[in-house]
């Protein structure tokens, strides 16, 4: 095993609270150990253009609270050309990184996978990501502040919604995952969930609605994960609108605000923990894998493995609940 002496950490895709705690636990773990860090910003982009900064302990001062990423972030369409890749290995080599931190979802990992494969250059990966999406880990970092920002929403939209005996339909973020339109609805206390891991078909949503009418519901709040398959809160409110021409349908898209804000507590003792473990497994010799937290234990899970399964990570349990509190 070649000693590790320099390591490059960098954030990649949508930015996600917490990403600032986890390159400050890299960047402070990496300095305790005595090695060079170096930042890469806009993660893959600026791999490939060698835009990089060389950091210490106190260029992640004061950075634990801020949500974002001082590293920034970009979505890099040239780093999945093998050509890309040369380059952003040309630039790593030229500063003298001979391990990498990658802190993002799973086009993040997808990119470390390559890359460490192509070049033989060791990878660790941190689960970052609202959307709670990724195998090999039961949170990931900016999961729970977002569902907090979340319900402070809800909340605050209940108050108009029973004030003037509205139906508010809010759609939440998740293109693939329901994670936060399942918490955050159990949460909050809404009426339905609509979630794209179980088909809730409009027509089950509007005998729902029925039966609360008939219950003397007043209002109501419905929460729809983005990626639901019923075409989106606008088209969902549209046909319920059709069917209840008497009841006061209101949107509301909550979008990127979900994404900011400082990070709560469990992401940042998260994140310190992710962070923390990358650059140890790095020094131990582990590769190419993603830290995560199992039952509140730090594992790592090969790439391979975290990129090939996936995890059913809607709580079974918390679905049957729901239910029976919207009855
Ligand atoms: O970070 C994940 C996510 O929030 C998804 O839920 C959403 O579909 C997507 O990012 C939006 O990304 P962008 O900022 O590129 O529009």
């Amino acid at each position: 095993m070649k000693k590790i002496t320099k390591i490059g950490v960098f954030t990649s895709g949508g930015d996600a609270p917490g990403m600032n705690a986890a390159i400050r636990a890299v960047v402070r773990t990496a300095k305790y150990n005595d090695l060079d860090v170096t930042g890469i910003y806009r993660g893959y982009e600026g791999m490939i253009e060698g835009d990089f900064v060389e950091m210490n302990r106190r260029s992640v001062s004061s950075i634990i609270q801020k949500g974002g990423t001082i590293l920034k972030s970009a979505r890099c369409l040239e780093f999945r050309t093998p050509e890309g890749r040369a380059k952003a290995f040309e630039n790593l080599k030229a500063q003298g990184i001979d391990a990498l931190v990658a802190i993002g979802g799973d086009g993040t990992f997808t990119g470390a996978e390559i890359l460490s494969k192509e070049y033989d250059i060791p990878v660790m990966c941190i689960p970052g990501t609202i959307d709670n999406d990724l195998y090999g880990s039961d949170y990931t970092l900016g999961y729970d502040t977002a569902n907090n920002t979340v319900i402070e929403a809800i909340d605050k939209i209940r108050d108009t919604a029973s004030s003037h005996n509205r139906v508010f339909f809010i759609e939440v973020m998740g293109r693939d995952s329901g994670c936060i339109a399942l918490n955050a609805g159990v949460a909050g206390g809404a009426e339905a969930i609509l979630l794209p891991e179980v088909e809730t078909g409009i027509d089950q949503l509007l005998e729902e609605i029925g039966f609360a009418e008939e219950r003397k519901k007043t209002s109501m709040i419905v929460i729809i994960a983005e990626g639901d398959k019923n075409g989106g809160a606008y088209n969902i409110s549209k046909q319920v609108k059709e069917k209840f021409p008497h009841l006061d349908v209101k949107v509301s898209i909550l979008g990127h605000l979900q994404r900011g804000g400082s990070p709560s507590s469990f992401d940042r003792v998260l994140a310190t923990r992710m962070g923390y473990t990358a650059v140890n497994e790095l020094l131990k010799g582990n590769s190419r894998a993603t830290v995560g937290l199992r039952g509140n234990q730090m594992i790592t899970t090969p790439l391979e493995e975290a990129l090939s399964k996936k995890e059913f990570k809607l709580d079974e349990e918390l679905l049957e609940i729901a239910n029976v509190m919207n009855k």
